[in-house]
C-alpha cells in the first residue's frame, strides 16, 4: 500500500442564471462539462439568483426557475454527495466581496464588458440598471470567494473570466499580498457553438432555443421551427450549410450522419424528413433524463435539502476568504 497522501483536488466552480428552462446550448456548453468534472475536481456549482434579478421581476418565477435548474443538474447526473450545488443567495457574503472588488475596479473595465457595450450600442442605456453594469463584479466575487481553480464556462463567458483575474490582481496589488486566487476559464474546445433555430448562436435573448427536456410533443414543435432555405422536396440539398444537420451531428452516429448527408445530396428528401429524424434522435437521447427530471421537479423538499447541503459544504471556504479580505483591507478590528 502506498503511504502517499492523495493530493487535494483542485476546485471547479461555475454558476448558471435562473431565467427559465435551460436550453441545448446551456446543456452542451456548461451543464454537461461541469458535471463531467465532479469526479476529478472538488465541484462547487450554484444557481445565480442574485444575477437573475438584473432582469427578473417575478419572485415566484425566480424560485421556480431555481428548482428547475437544480432538478436539471440532478437529472443529468450531478451527484450531491460529491459536488456542492447551492443557491448563490445562500452565501450573502458574495455581495460584501462584490463591494470590496468594486472599490478596486475601474469604470473603464466595466464599460468594455461585451454585454454592457451591446446594450449601450443598441441605444437602450436609459434602460440599463446598475446591476447590469456591475454584473461582472458580482461574477468575479462568485468565483473568487471560493478560491476557485478552474471555471467551466461557455466561450461567451471568457471575457468575464479575464475581468475576474484582473480584479483579483488589482485587489492583491492594492493591499500587498496573495489574498485572492487567480482562476482559469475552462472552455471545452470540442463543444462547437450550438446554432439556434435561426442559425445564430442559441440564446434565450434571440428567442431561438431548443429545450431538450420538454415533453416530446413540444420538443418536436420546436424542432419543426428550425429555419432552412426554400428548396423543395425533390431538390438536392447541401448538408454542410444546414442547421438541421449541424444539430443532428451532435446526437447521431457517424453512419447515421453519413446517411442523412447522402439523402440531402441525392434529393427526394425534404427538410421535414430531416427534422423528424433529428427529433427522434434527440427524443431518444433525452428521454431517460426527462424521466428523472419529471420525477423530482415537484419535490421541493428534496431540492431544498440538496441546495441547503450544498451551501453548508461551501461555507467554511467562504468564511475563510471573507476573513482574509476583511483583514487585508482594514475592515473590522
Ligand atoms: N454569467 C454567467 C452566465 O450568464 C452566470 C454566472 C454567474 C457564472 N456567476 C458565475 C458563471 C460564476 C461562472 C462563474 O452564464
Amino acid at each position: 500500500m502506498s503511504s502517499q497522501a492523495t493530493p487535494a483536488k483542485k476546485r471547479s466552480l461555475s454558476g448558471i442564471k435562473p431565467t427559465g428552462f435551460p436550453h441545448l446550448g446551456n446543456y452542451l456548453g456548461m451543464i454537461r462539462p461541469a458535471i463531467d468534472l465532479q469526479d476529478d475536481f472538488e465541484a462547487f456549482y450554484f444557481v445565480a439568483d442574485y444575477h437573475a434579478l438584473t432582469t427578473v421581476r417575478d419572485p415566484q418565477a425566480l424560485r421556480q426557475s431555481v428548482y428547475q435548474i437544480t432538478a436539471y443538474f440532478l437529472a443529468f447526473g450531478l451527484d450531491p454527495e460529491k459536488a456542492a450545488f447551492f443557491r448563490q443567495s445562500d452565501i450573502p457574503e458574495v455581495t460584501e466581496l462584490t463591494w470590496l472588488l468594486s472599490c478596486v475596479t475601474h469604470m473603464g473595465l466595466l464599460e468594455r464588458a461585451h454585454a454592457y457595450k451591446a446594450a449601450r450600442d443598441q441605444g437602450i442605456e436609459k434602460d440599463i440598471n446598475h446591476g447590469v453594469f456591475t454584473y461582472p463584479v458580482l461574477m468575479a466575487s462568485d468565483i473568487l470567494i471560493y478560491d476557485s481553480d478552474v471555471v467551466p464556462v461557455g466561450a461567451d463567458q471568457v471575457q468575464h473570466l479575464e475581468m475576474t483575474r484582473d480584479m483579483a490582481q488589482k485587489f492583491n496589488s492594492a493591499f500587498g499580498g496573495d489574498f485572492l486566487k487567480l482562476p482559469e476559464a475552462r472552455v471545452r474546445e470540442d463543444v462547437a457553438t450550438v446554432p439556434g433555430l435561426d442559425g445564430r448562436k442559441m440564446s434565450k435573448s434571440y428567442g431561438n432555443i431548443i429545450e431538450p427536456l420538454l415533453p416530446p410533443k413540444k420538443l418536436r414543435k420546436q424542432i419543426m421551427k428550425i429555419e432552412t432555405d426554400s428548396k423543395g422536396l425533390d431538390d438536392p440539398k447541401d448538408p454542410s450549410t444546414c442547421n438541421i444537420v449541424t444539430l443532428y451531428k451532435l446526437f447521431a452516429s457517424a453512419e447515421e450522419l453519413a446517411e442523412m448527408e447522402e439523402n440531402y445530396r441525392r434529393g427526394g428528401y425534404g427538410y421535414g424528413h430531416a427534422k423528424q429524424a433529428l427529433f427522434e434522435k434527440m427524443d431518444e437521447h433525452f428521454a431517460p433524463y426527462r424521466e428523472r427530471f419529471n420525477a423530482i421537479i415537484d419535490d421541493h423538499n428534496y431540492l431544498d435539502d440538496v441546495l441547503d447541503a450544498g451551501a453548508r459544504k461551501v461555507r467554511p471556504t467562504v468564511e475563510d476568504v471573507i476573513a482574509r479580505v476583511r483583514q487585508a483591507s482594514g475592515l473590522g478590528r
